[in-house]
């Protein structure tokens, strides 16, 4: 019932009439006059259906793209986001399946006197940048924050989310970002364990970003069920706000993983939610947070997704069995794949891993269903995905520090007989493999294989 959350409240409302109709009888009425709403019930299961299909067909699959914060922070100018559209399509990114072209923090200028957000000097004309976007086939992203400032200290929503919503659907914007960032503060201040000086500094910082950190570190940061009730409260004006406004969106939540958002992101019209903090670019981060994904398989699905954040793939502080690593992880975790590098210069090495269309295949997997880990032993993992042929998608992985020789768990796996593997990084059929086939796998490496039974 979980993907019930994601419509508009009328709609909630009329399947919750209509399912409290099908109840009611059941407790008060004779067995037999329950046979007299069975149709009801029919149209509350069948409206159900229609919805939770006509949901998925955003980001029925995980959102694919690009997203300038990794690379350009809060520098990011118009042009660097026409020339990553460019290279999107001259590199055959665009017909891999990379669709989005994303802006994160750093677009937003001041309100004109109607209080209509603007694009700053970087970004002097959003509409035409967003034509841009489009005559290439691709779709513009866009971001804010439910705060009054977002985290670069730019100009958020808090107070104008229907109007930033009508704004970005004016312009073109296909997909959203929403980062908590300042709001921060208003829950803050809805805290009941914090003193009255830290509420004063916390007013004092005034939205300012660093000085907010600076107060909230300070903070027991535990949310209350009223701070995450307001949370969820901030993200649903805006999906009610983008819904409003008829153009498809994709929404993407954007907190960090705080109270637990996986279990509540959809119902509040997530199509795709931050699970955890910011991704850096070397191993110790990016493996902290991807194999950290542990348990979580269950929340994603069609039109929802885990997020463990942007890829970092291509921006230099990893080699390339470690972005490997990271490419083959957020494949199996169903992730958003969302390129975090300057397209425009790209070598050959970082495109063939970002456009492995093996690798990609196993993440575009129509089955929807998010891989976990199946077997540990010292530093070696292996992860595991079903796929929607009814093959397997596997990543034998090394977090240690030199080559290991790993034999292949066929009972941990599920595999039986002597199954048809893949190897997706060497590209090439490996054909039957035996009980007790074994791999070598490099320091923080990755062997993926296709696996059918
Ligand atoms: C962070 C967010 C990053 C990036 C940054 C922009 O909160 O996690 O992905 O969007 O803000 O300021």
């Amino acid at each position: 019932m979980e993907r019930i959350f994601h419509y508009s409240q009328s709609t909630m409302a009329a399947m919750n009439n209509l399912i409290s109709l099908t109840r009611k009888p059941r407790i008060s009425r004779p067995r037999s006059k329950s046979m007299a709403v069975a149709p009801i019930g029919w149209v509350a299961f069948t409206l159900f259906i229609f919805c939770v299909s006509a949901r998925a067909q955003l980001a029925s699959t995980p959102v694919m793209g690009w997203n300038s914060w990794n690379h350009f922070g809060r520098n990011v100018t118009a042009a660097d986001v026409r020339a990553a559209a460019d290279a999107m399509v001259s590199s055959g990114m665009r017909d891999a399946g990379y669709l989005y072209v994303n802006i994160d923090d750093g677009w937003q200028g001041t309100r004109d006197a109607e209080g209509n957000i603007r694009g700053n000097e970087n970004f002097p004309d959003m509409k035409a940048l967003a034509d841009y976007v489009h005559s290439k086939g691709l779709r513009l992203g866009i971001y804010s924050s439910p705060g009054s400032r977002t985290c670069a200290g730019f100009e958020g929503s808090f107070g104008h989310e229907e109007q930033d919503a009508r704004t970005y659907a004016a312009w073109g914007v296909d997909y959203l970002k929403y980062d908590l960032c300042s709001f921060r503060i208003n829950l803050a201040e809805q805290a009941d364990d914090i003193t009255p000086n830290q509420r004063a500094a916390l007013q004092q910082s005034g939205g300012d970003p660093r000085a907010v950190q600076a107060v909230l570190s300070r903070i027991s940061q535990t949310y209350s069920l009223k701070q995450i009730a307001m949370m969820k409260d901030a993200y649903e004006k805006m999906h009610r706000a983008l819904a409003a406004t008829g153009r498809p969106i994709v929404y993407s939540l954007c907190q960090y993983g705080l109270g637990d958002v996986w279990q509540w992101g959809a119902s509040v019209g997530g199509n795709l939610w931050r699970t955890g903090g910011d991704i850096r670019d070397n191993y110790p981060s990016m493996s902290a947070i991807g194999f950290g994904q542990l348990d979580i398989a269950r929340y994603a699905g069609p039109g929802h997704w885990n997020d463990p954040d942007m890829l970092e793939i291509g921006n230099g502080g990893m080699s390339a069995d470690e972005y490997r690593t990271h490419m083959s992880l957020w494949a199996i975790l169903a992730a958003p794949l969302l390129a975090g590098n300057d397209l425009s210069r790209m070598t050959p090495e970082t495109l063939a891993i970002l456009a492995n269309r093996d690798v990609i295949a196993v993440d575009q997997d129509a089955l929807g269903r998010q891989g976990d880990r199946v077997w540990a032993s010292k530093a070696e993992e292996i992860w595991t995905r079903p796929l929607s042929d009814g093959s397997v998608a596997i990543g034998v992985f090394n977090r240690g520090v030199e080559s290991v020789t790993v034999k292949l768990p066929f009972s941990s796996l599920g595999l039986h007989g002597t199954p048809i593997a893949r190897d997706l990084w060497a590209g090439r059929e490996l054909g039957r493999l035996q009980n007790g086939y074994s791999l070598t796998v490099p320091r923080h490496g990755v062997v993926m294989l296709r696996v059918t039974p």
